[in-house]
């Protein structure tokens, strides 16, 4: 996780940078830092602290004229998120000033092996390679000195360098971790993500894993940028225009971006439903569907809110072209794989597409020559480009550390592909999905009464999520979205399930909300409502009009039994939200957690 930015150019190097700091806040923020060289007196400034960049931005001076620097904002992976292990590091004479996002597993043996008696600063893994750069330069040149170090560093990492003595350079390096490079008219600016670039840069390049990066200010004031393979070989590629626009990571006058991200799932519904069709059809490359010949099963691979859709996405793909498929934790399936049948598929389903658990998974499966399929929000992002081909959701950046558009993206996306794949089509799509989108617009209009249901139903320390088949995914997603936010500890349940054990914390006032979208289990998950309002739970039901009860206190316009996850998710966001906005809670940087989770 962690974000990072660099600059060199004409603009005031520390705007750029922390302006880009706040973007990428989303990618961690238990601490933060700048390290920036005065031109006045010619003196490297470093100023760092625990907390958020608004802090690093109030309460520090950055009123000297400075072209070059590094910020960085971090997700503690070694040591307590303080002042002391807050990136930029130093080398041991502080002629090297370096950020890192990522984690170097042999940290522990290189500092044995090259630097016995260093006594470190930090409690971090990112100094050892401050100080075997400073190490190395006894006897190489600077660039030489970071190449020998890549060469020995195994693990993650994107790293941004400065040389205090060249002020007029900046190094950076990436392996595993994202690092974009910005070009723009006047400066090169290198950040985690596109984000930090927008207003800086007009082309960007994601540089590939083993590639350093040497960034000049030349004799005539031209800023100039070089590639190189680890072992000094230089690497060509191709600049790419970046097509984002400010506004689309701005609140639009919303309180929060989660609460934008939910609103905007009608119009994320009609952007896909529009990149995907093609003279009024819907259209997925012959070449993904031909991935889907001759297979026996599809694995799909994801983590937390992914998998959740990637549960939804098993239900669509069983029931329209009736593809086996199995559904597995990202980081479970990478050191504890199942038997595998003869021809699968991989799909790995990240909104952000860095997730580091299934990366593990992806370079795995690719050893072995299997077939895999990326369903990503971030075009250039890691899972994208090294997956034989990718899906692209569009749902537009989604900042607020709950997912919420990207799920329903996901979803969306998994829906046309089974669709396509299916023999025979079982309804019009463009249709349904055209009814999805104003049946979620109908819900969101009414947040403000669900805010009061929630003042009403959600006031104990916990809370319990039941439903059954395709409602007990949504349960398992509405249960994360509750107590990731809101810190109110929350269990998606099968809803037959309950009786088995979990009914015996229920109790007076306990909330227990249920969903029910489908007629066949209605009678069923009813029953299981009575079982805990029996025993004192207050409960709240979400239903769809078509098996709805008077007494239900959310009822859902009706959409195609197959595509009910896709309104259902929605007041129970609403839910969460509104939870957490009464509990006063950082809605959009829950603690603990990270945006992008690019450490296993
Ligand atoms: C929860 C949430 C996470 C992510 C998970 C995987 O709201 O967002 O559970 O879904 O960390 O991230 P991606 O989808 O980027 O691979």
């Amino acid at each position: 996780m962690c974000g990072i930015v660099g600059y060199l150019g004409e603009k005031k190097a520390t705007d750029v940078i922390l302006s880009g700091l706040e973007k990428l806040e989303y990618r961690g923020y238990d601490s933060c830092g700048v390290s920036f060289f005065s031109n006045i007196d010619n003196q490297f400034i470093t100023y760092k602290d625990k907390g958020r960049v608004k802090h690093l931005v109030e309460d520090f001076n950055y009123s000297l004229v400075n072209h070059l620097g590094i910020g960085h904002t971090r997700w503690a992976t070694h040591g307590k998120p303080n002042q002391v292990n807050s990136h930029p590091h130093f080398s041991r004479s502080e002629r090297f000033s370096i950020v890192h996002n990522g984690v170097i597993e042999n940290y522990k043996e290189l500092t044995a092996k090259y630097l016995p008696h260093m006594k470190f600063i930090s409690e971090t893994d990112t100094e050892i390679i401050a100080n075997l750069i400073e190490h190395f330069t006894h006897d190489l040149s600077v660039e030489e000195a970071i190449r020998k170090t890549l060469s020995l560093i195994e693990g993650s990492y994107a790293l941004l360098i400065i040389d205090t003595t060249t002020p007029h350079k900046l190094y950076a390096a990436k392996n595993k971790s994202p690092l974009l490079i910005g070009v723009g008219t006047d400066g090169i600016t290198l950040a985690s993500d596109v984000m930090a670039l927008i207003g800086h840069a007009q082309y960007y390049y994601p540089i590939e894993d083993k590639t350093f990066t040497s960034v000049t200010k030349q004799a005539n004031g031209k800023y100039t940028y070089e590639l190189f393979d680890i072992i000094g070989k230089p690497v060509t590629f191709k600049l790419l225009k970046i097509d984002m626009v400010l506004d689309e990571i701005g609140k639009a006058g919303y309180s929060h971006f989660m609460l934008k991200e939910i609103c905007e799932q009608p119009s994320v519904i009609r952007k896909i439903m529009s990149k995907y069709m093609e003279n009024d059809t819907f259209f997925v490359s012959p070449s993904i569907l031909s991935m889907f010949e001759g297979i026996d099963r599809v694995y799909i691979i994801a983590a937390g809110t992914s998998m959740h859709a990637g549960f939804v996405g098993k239900h669509l793909l069983e029931n329209m072209p009736k593809i086996p498929c199995e559904v597995f934790i990202a980081s479970e399936f990478a050191y504890n794989p199942p038997l595998l049948v003869d021809n699968p598929l991989f799909i790995f389903i990240s909104q952000s597409g860095e997730t580091a658990d299934l990366r593990a998974c992806l370079v795995n499966v690719k050893e072995q020559g299997y077939k895999t399929l990326t369903i990503t929000n971030v075009a250039t992002s890691t899972l994208a480009r090294e997956a034989d081909a990718y899906l692209e959701i569009y749902a537009g950046p989604e900042i607020a550390v709950a997912s919420t558009k990207a799920y329903v993206g996901q979803i969306v996306i998994l829906t046309i592909l089974a669709y396509l794949l299916a023999p025979r089509k079982p309804f019009d799509l463009h249709l349904e999905l055209s009814k999805v989108a104003v049946s979620m617009e109908a819900i969101i209009d009414k947040r403000d009464y669900i805010h009061e249901l929630v003042k009403e139903k959600i006031t104990k320390r916990n809370c319990f999520y039941i439903g059954r088949g395709i409602d007990y995914f949504t349960c398992l997603e509405a249960a994360l979205k509750l107590k990731e936010i809101s810190y109110i500890q929350t269990e998606g349940f099968a809803a037959g399930e309950l009786k088995h054990g979990t009914i015996a914390l229920i109790e007076e006032g306990v909330p227990v909300i249920a969903i029910i979208s489908q007629s066949a289990i209605n009678n069923n998950t009813r029953a299981n409502i009575r079982e805990v309002t029996a025993r004192g739970a207050n409960k709240l039901v979400i239903s769809l009009e078509n098996v709805s009860d008077v007494t239900d206190e959310i009822i859902l316009m009706d959409v195609h039994q197959l595509l009910t996850p896709l309104v259902t998710v929605i007041p129970t966001q609403l839910i969460a939200f509104y939870s957490a906005l009464d509990l006063n809670k950082d809605i959009d940087k829950p603690r603990n957690l990270a945006k992008s989770v690019t450490v296993e």
